[in-house]
């Protein structure tokens, strides 16, 4: 597709698959989960985990929420800009909607996660004719179907922050690294990490049972984005690296000297969800270093040019 056609038709001259934004603590998109009669607000409570097949945990804290999960096997997400006029109404005017399944739980003193699987999703970020266009022509492979661009699409309608992860094996396995597929349950001091199983530090993370978990500014996104691309087999030393480091309080382990703050998270329980395991853990420090600036965040790209043609799109990093 010419560079005036896609120019002219998306109002973009490159087509990705996320847009990288930077956001402060405060994300505009409202997320609810229903199950039978109940509508639940899970904005904070809602993370995406694994990709194959698309997991989500929810996190509920009250009885009455348990128990209504607990009786269903099937759910639905809706990602909004907005919050409905009527608990009926939250599929009108939503940017996308998953049906789930159930596919397990873990109950814990303050609280149960739930796990569920995307069966079928829908998005409206923009007219479905332009989607079904635009997947043809940039996001069609083998391994990519339309079912799972949607999928994927409908997770990122809310915004994914990119952490900083460090580990830390003996004296010479050092490993920094980013992941988005986090859930920082902070009033409940419990951290959920989804790991993709290919990655070689996965195993070595739970036999050591600790990890840490940076925040840090949007600012370091071409730094953020290298680390990623460090093989976890041969991760470099630690002078390599192009920032020096500090050591963490409890458990020691180097993290980079530009992150503004981090939990320090001993995993308990792990849960395999096909493509990506689910590290299940407690954070014991919370320290903080510097103060807050914007965070960088991944968005679908289906789901910024939605926010574009609203003239309320967030700050591309
Ligand atoms: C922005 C960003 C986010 C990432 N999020 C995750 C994640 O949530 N889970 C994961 O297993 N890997 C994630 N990765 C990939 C890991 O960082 C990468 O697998 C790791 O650096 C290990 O490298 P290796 O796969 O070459 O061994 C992410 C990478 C980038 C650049």
């Amino acid at each position: 597709m010419s560079r005036m056609f896609r120019k002219v038709i998306l109002g973009e001259t490159v087509v990705r698959e996320f847009s990288t934004v930077g956001i402060n603590d405060v994300v505009g998109e409202k997320v609810y989960l229903q199950a039978g009669d109940l509508l639940i607000d899970v904005t904070e409570n809602q993370w995406m985990l694994g990709l194959e097949p698309l997991t989500f945990g929810i996190w509920v804290e009250s009885n009455e929420y348990k128990e209504a999960l607990g009786q269903n096997t099937d759910y639905t997400i809706y990602f909004r800009r907005t919050a409905p006029e009527h608990p009926r109404h939250a599929g009108r005017n939503a940017l996308a909607l998953a049906r789930l399944n159930f596919f397990d739980r873990i109950d814990d003193e303050k609280g149960t996660l739930f796990l569920l699987q995307v069966k079928s999703s829908r998005i409206f970020h923009i007219n479905s004719l332009k989607a079904r266009l635009i997947y043809r022509k940039f996001y069609k492979k083998p391994e990519v179907s339309f079912e799972k661009l949607k999928a994927v699409a409908t997770a990122y309608s809310y915004p994914r922050r990119v952490r900083v992860i460090s580990f830390k094996q003996g004296n010479d396995y050092n490993y920094i690294f980013p992941m988005d597929l986090l859930g920082d349950i902070r009033q409940s001091g419990r951290y959920l990490l989804g790991m993709r199983h290919s990655n070689q530090v996965l195993t070595k993370i739970m036999d050591v049972k600790k990890i840490v978990v940076s925040e840090a500014p949007a600012s370091y996104k071409q730094v953020i984005y290298q680390l990623g691309r460090n093989h976890s087999a041969a991760p470099p030393s630690l002078d390599q690296l192009p920032f020096p480091v500090i050591t963490t309080r409890q458990f020691g382990f180097p993290a980079p000297d530009w992150v503004e703050s981090y939990k320090e998270v001993t995993i308990h329980k792990t849960v395999d969800l096909g493509s990506h395991m689910l590290l299940y853990g407690e954070w014991t420090e919370d320290a903080v270093l510097k103060s807050p600036t914007p965070r960088l965040h991944h968005i679908h790209f289906l789901h910024f040019l939605n926010q574009k043609s609203r003239k309320g799109a967030y700050p591309i990093v």
